[in-house]
């Protein structure tokens, strides 16, 4: 699959085939893990392919939500970093799952920001690793019921009904709710089909004088009330900020993202509510 196609139908899979990948493709995986590229280069980064135990509860195991059926592998992540580990994860871990959704395989993002103590413990990670979110994959069940299934277990596990463009993009200033111009409209496309925890899609865009600044919500409902649980805004943000980028490159447009917090200069105007992550630079 070409890689726009892969970012734009790439959709969670929680029914496995049960069966390990053949070792050629997992040697491909192995080469495409080395070479995803970070967003921050201090950033230490690891990553564990692990093949799941028959009987495993994965879920149970590493706190995420709903179910998933016979998976064969995983990769777990872990930064280590004073700057947005869990953004530069997310950046790196979704590279990774849509080159696997290129090679034919499925993909699904298991959130374990509530177990991270947890997870460090079992795959004796540093004590300052962050790890947000795990990736499950393998060949997805391709029988009617197995996609019935698939299905079922999608909607309640949050759906995967994307917000419209227009609710996520604005033009001159958060007043404007509007469509992408032309020229952004494949790139937001990519970025509101991006995977989110529970679906939150926290990602806002504003288009002001030639320069696309990303925000997140710094609150959403569908994340729980749990602190920790809102950081998944910025896994999520990491993951939005990989489609863009894939799809740059998809493009052929060059351009880069440029991480920005609360107290960069010439962060535009926006409401309280929002949280700038990101300007995206275009050349
Ligand atoms: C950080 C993160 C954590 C997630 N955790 C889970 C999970 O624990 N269980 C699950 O079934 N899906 C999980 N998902 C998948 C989301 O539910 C899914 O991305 C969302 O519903 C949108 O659907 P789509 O990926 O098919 O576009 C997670 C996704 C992300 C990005």
């Amino acid at each position: 699959m070409d890689l726009y196609s892969a970012i734009i139908n790439r959709e969670s899979v929680r029914r496995y085939r049960g069966e390990s990948l053949h070792k050629q493709l997992l040697d491909m995986i192995d080469e495409i893990v080395d070479h995803s590229r970070p967003l921050v280069e201090e950033n230490r980064f690891r990553i564990m392919r692990r093949d799941v135990v028959t009987g495993e509860d994965l879920i149970a195991a590493m706190g995420g939500y709903g179910r998933i059926l016979t998976p064969p592998h995983y990769l777990v992540a872990s930064a280590v970093g004073d700057r947005a580990p869990l953004v530069d994860l997310g950046y790196r871990m979704e590279q990774i799952a849509i080159q696997m959704v290129q090679l034919g395989v499925s993909v699904c993002f298991i959130g374990s920001l509530n177990r991270e103590a947890n997870v460090r413990v079992r795959f004796r990670l540093n004590r300052q690793a962050r790890t947000g979110a795990f990736l499950i994959f393998g060949h997805a069940a391709e029988t009617v019921p197995g996609r019935t299934i698939n299905a079922v277990i999608r909607k309640a596990s949050g759906g995967a009904a994307k917000l419209e463009a227009k609710d996520v993009f604005y033009d001159g200033s958060f007043e404007q709710p509007a469509l992408p111009p032309k020229a952004l409209m494949k790139l937001i496309e990519a970025a509101r089909r991006a995977p989110s925890a529970n679906n939150a899609q926290p990602w806002r865009f504003l288009w002001q004088a030639g320069t696309l600044t990303l925000f997140v919500q710094k609150y959403n409902p569908r994340y729980g009330n749990k602190a920790e649980l809102q950081e998944y805004r910025y896994f999520d943000g990491g993951i939005c900020m990989a489609n863009v980028a894939l799809a740059l490159e998809a493009l052929g447009i060059p351009g880069d993202w440029e991480l920005l917090n609360t107290s960069t200069l010439g962060v535009p105007d926006h409401p309280a509510a929002l949280e700038p992550l990101a300007k995206l630079k275009l050349s």
